[in-house]
This record gives structure tokens, C-alpha cells and sequence, in this order.
């Protein structure tokens, strides 16, 4: 498609806004319209019906604009001022199932408090809008994209609860399943009941041996407990494409009022307050016969259409790419070449994550050197979203490509990982579970909360249990000082351990995951105030990074490692001037600095965390950091 003039319709939306939007909205959609002009003309063709998608998108996003409240209007114009503005807050996340932290989103208030005494800025809350039944994937299992969950609040309170937030300095971050909804969603139960027109919102196939050819070249999120990527549907006498649970069926994004919709709902939400959405499953969007249909360039174009969108309607709003992929898969969620930084603002660094367990595990730097040796530079707004643990289970397969790159036995060393991690070996302090891996000798995930993979639950001398929260500080420092915004994850601020597997879980399908995701813990949690308690003690490490962080760290996009000489060290390289070196190994080590001073004019380095000048030579302790910078 070529450039064009803007169309009547959207002429005519524009100028019955007043006169100061309708301005801002002309400068904002000629800013977009090529952007939106080439990448639709790239998925749909050069057609009129593509010329009509475009013009309906802009219709929508100035309708969404018109209505946006004031408040988000004010924080969309300062935040198009200032486009690193969540970078350069050097924010702090925090994420939570809203049920297990607060009840509902009106409790979520009562922990505002919590929140700001650990400095966090931005709070992802798991998914809280209408499931399907149960079992739902968590809540993965969208029904309405549009409605608050019932049994956690209504949509009002969500604007309640955005309010609150903003006026205590912290965005709300909202899930938005991109790739699939619940069979019970509006779409899936019409193209069920016969309505011909839904069926092109979904992937049907009409015969088992089509399946076998798309199955041919697919991988498997849960080989377990949903095995394949279709589900048969006996009413229908097809099968539907479902590549994470039967009761999740994969979008169609071919076709253009999918495209539609879900921008239609993504508005919907950005309007009632939320800040910043986790766009779950990025990779999956699009389906091509004889590839994987993993992280194909029509997914990445949908999501700049997003981008474009947003930019235009609700431009404060970020955009996180869920994306657990191999690290070189990893960069271009935020745009690639003439399209860089015009994807996603954020997106997770999971092999980052996976990589740091596998070096505690091996007590030596290894595989997260040969990680951030693959992490391409980020476009100048962009930044990875870090964390330790979160609600899924930790994926060790996203790590081949790096051990296989260098000749090494993928199998073995991630499995060795992952025993560890079980706690199948002597050596192992840890006390987590496997996840889909009913086959022997193969690797797939681990559940478990930090606290109980580090160490914590196992513990039974105060040595142990110094260690494990040594272990846990270590990860959160890797974390906090590579992240544009790192991620704690509920209760790891203070050691909250696994949530006992028992009948009580069934209703909710039986997911190994549900380990790592126990409610809040009232008891424990109110011991961070009691001097020297484990609690204390976990959550003073953390807050003290916090705090350096936020005082001393500048963000940068560039990464690099350094060579200590010392296998058990990680020394990472942020920007020009600042340096984290993390001892994996339970021994002491002493690192040399001379080498990187040099690059550094003769100026004082200075330890961040603890605010003092240090000498050519460290010594870290068990487990220890430092997070080096020249002295201000
Ligand atoms: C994401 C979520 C995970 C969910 C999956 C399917 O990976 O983090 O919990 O099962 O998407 O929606």
C-alpha cells in the first residue's frame, strides 16, 4: 500500500474532537499512517479491504481518544515528551496473582503500602478479566477481553484501583492474551454453534491427516498434560488449533477482524487506566504450514500495528512482549532495522533467568556469559523486563541454542539443571518439581519458588539458610542491575516458599505450576519488620539494591561481559562505567579490576550498593556482588 490521504471518516472523527486533541490526534496519526499503511498492506495485501482495515483502525483509535479521561490524556502527552520515561524512573516491578496477594482488585489497596516501602513502580497484576470456567490456564483462558473477573471486582474498580496506583506512583500492568481466548469467549462459542462467519477467527481443520502435516514441524508447550497443538471438537467434526490447552484456541490473525477486535478490547482496557500490557504468547501470532509458527515476521508486524495504534490512542501505554524464546529470538519484540524501537517497549529476558539458575547450579558463570554475549544491543527506548521466578515454570530448553552453538551437550547440562533443581542429587539444596517431563532423559521446565530453589526450605543450620538467602540476593542483584524494569515476584521479598500440592488445586486443572503460586502470607510478611528474622533478612537485601538502583545505577542498553579469569564470577558491563560482578560459587573469590580500570581515566570506583571505594582487588564472598561504578 502507498501513502495516502487521510479518508473522510476519519477526517470527519477527528474534527468533532476539541480543537486542542483533534491537533494532537492529526500529529500523532501522521506520524503512524505509513507505519500502519505498509504493515497491513504486508499481512492482508494491497487490497480495498485493506484500506478499509486501516481506515476502521484509525476510526478506533480516535474514538477510544476522544473518550480517553483527562488524567491518562495529561499522562500520555507528558509521557510522549519523555518516550524513556520507564527507563529512566529506573523502576522496579512487581508481579502477583490479584486473588493470592490482595483477594480482589479493591484489596490490591491494602498492599499499596508494602509496594512502596520495597520502591516498586509498576505493579503486573496476572490475569484478572473474565476466565472461562475452570479450569482456565490461571486465568490464561480469556472469555472477555472487557470485563473485570466478577470474583475479583468490576471494571469500575479497576479505574478505583489505576487511580490509586498512579496517585502512589505505580502503573498497573495488565495481561492481554494476544494469541488465543477461552472456548467460552463470545467468537468461539458462535463459531460453535454454526455461525459460519466466526469460523475464520480461529485455525479449524477438517481432517486428521492436516493435522499431522502442521503437527510435523510444531514443537510443544505442554507435552503432558495437553499433548499436540489441536483439539478435536466431536460437535464440529474438526479441530481446532489450541497450542497451549484444549480450552484455548488460537486466534486467526489472518483474519483482519481478529486484528480488530482484540485492538478494539486492548483501547477498552487502556481507557479504564491500565498502563502497560503483557501481551501474552507474542511469538505464536501467526501460522505457516512447515515452520515451527514460532516468532514468524507476520507476528512481529501485528504487533508494530499494535504499537501504532497505541501511539496514536493512549501513546503513555507500554507494550511488553511475552516471548519465552532462545535468546536471539529475543531482540527484535522491540522492531527490527528501519522498525527498531517501534515494536515492543519491553520484553522478557527469559533466557537470561533460565541462565542464572543453570550457573547457581554449576557454581561457574558460564552459561549466562554465553547469554549476554548473544543479547544484541536494544534500540535506545527499549528494556528488558529481568526477574528471577515467576508464575510459570523455569524453561530449560530456551538454552540449547547457546550450549549447542559452542559444540556443548545441551541434554546433559540442561538435565543436570533440572535434577539439581528436583533435588534429585546429592549436591542440591533445592526444593522444586519437574514439569512436563513424563518422558525420562528429557528436559522440558521446574516449578518451585525462588526461595525453595535457592535453598531456603532445606535449610537446617543457620549456615544453610545464610547461604540460600545469599543465593536468592545474588539472582535479585543479576536482575536489578541488568533490568530496564526487573521483576520481583510475590513473596520472594521475603521468602515466601512453595504452596503445598494437595485436592484442594484440582478444581483449578492439574498444573504443576500451582507450586510457585501460593497465597500471601500474612505472618511472614509482617516479619520483614522483626530485626534479624530470615524474613528481614531477605527482604533488607533486596530493598538495599532497591534503593542503590534507584540512586546509583544508569540504565543503558548495552550489555557485555567481562573475563575475570575466575570461572565462578559473572561480570556483566552496563554502558561505559558500570560493572556487576556475581560470584555463582559457594567459595570466596578474589577478582582483579585492574584491566577494566584502565578503561575508566584514573577515576575512583566505587561499590554502589554499599557506598564505598574499593581497590584493584575484591574479594566476593560466597555467593557475594558487587555493583561497581565510578564515584559520583
Ligand atoms: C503465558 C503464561 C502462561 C500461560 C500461557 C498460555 O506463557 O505466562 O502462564 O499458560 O501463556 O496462555
Amino acid at each position: 500500500m502507498t501513502s495516502r490521504k487521510l479518508p473522510a471518516r476519519v477526517v470527519e472523527e477527528i474534527s468533532a474532537m476539541d480543537s486542542f486533541r483533534s491537533k494532537v490526534m492529526q500529529r500523532r496519526i501522521e506520524r503512524e499512517l505509513d507505519v500502519l499503511n505498509e504493515k497491513l498492506g504486508m499481512l492482508y495485501g494491497d487490497s480495498g479491504e485493506t484500506t478499509q482495515v486501516l481506515d476502521e483502525l484509525l476510526v478506533q483509535a480516535i474514538q477510544f481518544a476522544s473518550v480517553r479521561p483527562s488524567d491518562l490524556w495529561a499522562l500520555d502527552l507528558k509521557r510522549e515528551q519523555e518516550t524513556d520515561w520507564h527507563l529512566q524512573r529506573k523502576t522496579v516491578g512487581y508481579c502477583a496473582y490479584v486473588d493470592k496477594f490482595a483477594g480482589s482488585l479493591g484489596g490490591i489497596e491494602q498492599r499499596i503500602h508494602h509496594l512502596q516501602c520495597l520502591g516498586v513502580g509498576y505493579l503486573h497484576l496476572l490475569p484478572f478479566l473474565k476466565p472461562g470456567s475452570p479450569p482456565n490456564d490461571g486465568g490464561f483462558a480469556v472469555a472477555d477481553f472487557e470485563q473485570v473477573d466478577p470474583s475479583l471486582g468490576s471494571n469500575q474498580d479497576l479505574v478505583v484501583l489505576t487511580r490509586k496506583l498512579r496517585d502512589a506512583g505505580i502503573s498497573l500492568c495488565a495481561d492481554f492474551v494476544l494469541n488465543h481466548v477461552s472456548n467460552e469467549h463470545d467468537w468461539a462459542k458462535r463459531a460453535r454453534s454454526g455461525d459460519t462467519s466466526y469460523h475464520g477467527y480461529f485455525h479449524f481443520l477438517d481432517s486428521q491427516s492436516q493435522v499431522d502435516e502442521y503437527e510435523a514441524t510444531l514443537g510443544q508447550v505442554f507435552p503432558d498434560t495437553a499433548p499436540g497443538n489441536f483439539a478435536y471438537l466431536p460437535d464440529m467434526h474438526k479441530w481446532v488449533w489450541s497450542t497451549f490447552y484444549p480450552y484455548q484456541w488460537d486466534l486467526n490473525y489472518t483474519n483482519p477482524r481478529v486484528l480488530l477486535g482484540m485492538g478494539k478490547s486492548l483501547l477498552t482496557l487502556a481507557n479504564l487506566g491500565v498502563e502497560s500490557f503483557r501481551l501474552d504468547s507474542t511469538g505464536y501470532l501467526w501460522k505457516k504450514k512447515g515452520t515451527s509458527c514460532i516468532n514468524l515476521s507476520e507476528a512481529h508486524w501485528i504487533l508494530q500495528i499494535y504499537r501504532s495504534l497505541t501511539n496514536i490512542a493512549c501513546p503513555g501505554v507500554l507494550l511488553k512482549a511475552e516471548a519465552i524464546m532462545p535468546t536471539k529470538e529475543l531482540p527484535p519484540y522491540f522492531g527490527s532495522n528501519d522498525m527498531a524501537g517501534r515494536e515492543c517497549h519491553l520484553a522478557y529476558h527469559s533466557s537470561l533467568m533460565s541462565a542464572a539458575w543453570v550457573a547457581l547450579s554449576e557454581e561457574k558463570a558460564e552459561v549466562v556469559e554465553m547469554v549476554l554475549d548473544n543479547t544484541s544491543e536494544l534500540p535506545k527506548c527499549g528494556g528488558w523486563m529481568t526477574y528471577v521466578r515467576c508464575h510459570d515454570d523455569i524453561g530449560w530448553n530456551v538454552l540449547r541454542p547457546e550450549l549447542e552453538g559452542r559444540g556443548l551437550d545441551a541434554n546433559k547440562r540442561l538435565l543436570a539443571a533440572a535434577m539439581f533443581y528436583e533435588g534429585a542429587v546429592d549436591s542440591s539444596y533445592a526444593d522444586g518439581k519437574a514439569f512436563q517431563v513424563s518422558v525420562p532423559g528429557k528436559v522440558h521446565g521446574t516449578n518451585g519458588m525462588a526461595s525453595a530453589l535457592a535453598g531456603l526450605s532445606r535449610a537446617r543450620t543457620a549456615e544453610d539458610l545464610g547461604l540460600a538467602i545469599s543465593r536468592l540476593h545474588l539472582l535479585y542483584a543479576v536482575s536489578l542491575f541488568v533490568g530496564g524494569i526487573p521483576l520481583i515476584y510475590m513473596g520472594d521479598e521475603y521468602g515466601l516458599l512453595n504452596e503445598e500440592w494437595d485436592a484442594q488445586h484440582m478444581d483449578r486443572g492439574i498444573d504443576g505450576r500451582q507450586i510457585q503460586r501460593p497465597a500471601w502470607n500474612e505472618d511472614k510478611a509482617s516479619r520483614i519488620w522483626m530485626k534479624g528474622s530470615t524474613e528481614e533478612q531477605i527482604f533488607t537485601g533486596i530493598k538495599k539494591l532497591i534503593v542503590a538502583r534507584k540512586k546509583q545505577l544508569h540504565h543503558s542498553t548495552r550489555l557485555s561481559t567481562i573475563q575475570t579469569g575466575a570461572k565462578q564470577v559473572l561480570a556483566i558491563q552496563s554502558g561505559d562505567s558500570q560493572l556487576g560482578v556475581f560470584n555463582f560459587s559457594c567459595q570466596p573469590v578474589s577478582v582483579h579490576l585492574e584491566g577494566w580500570r584502565r578503561n575508566l581515566n584514573g577515576l575512583n570506583l566505587q561499590d554502589i550498593v554499599h557506598d564505598q571505594l574499593v581497590a584493584d582487588e575484591i574479594v566476593l564472598k560466597p555467593y557475594g556482588f558487587m555493583w561497581l561504578g565510578v564515584q559520583a
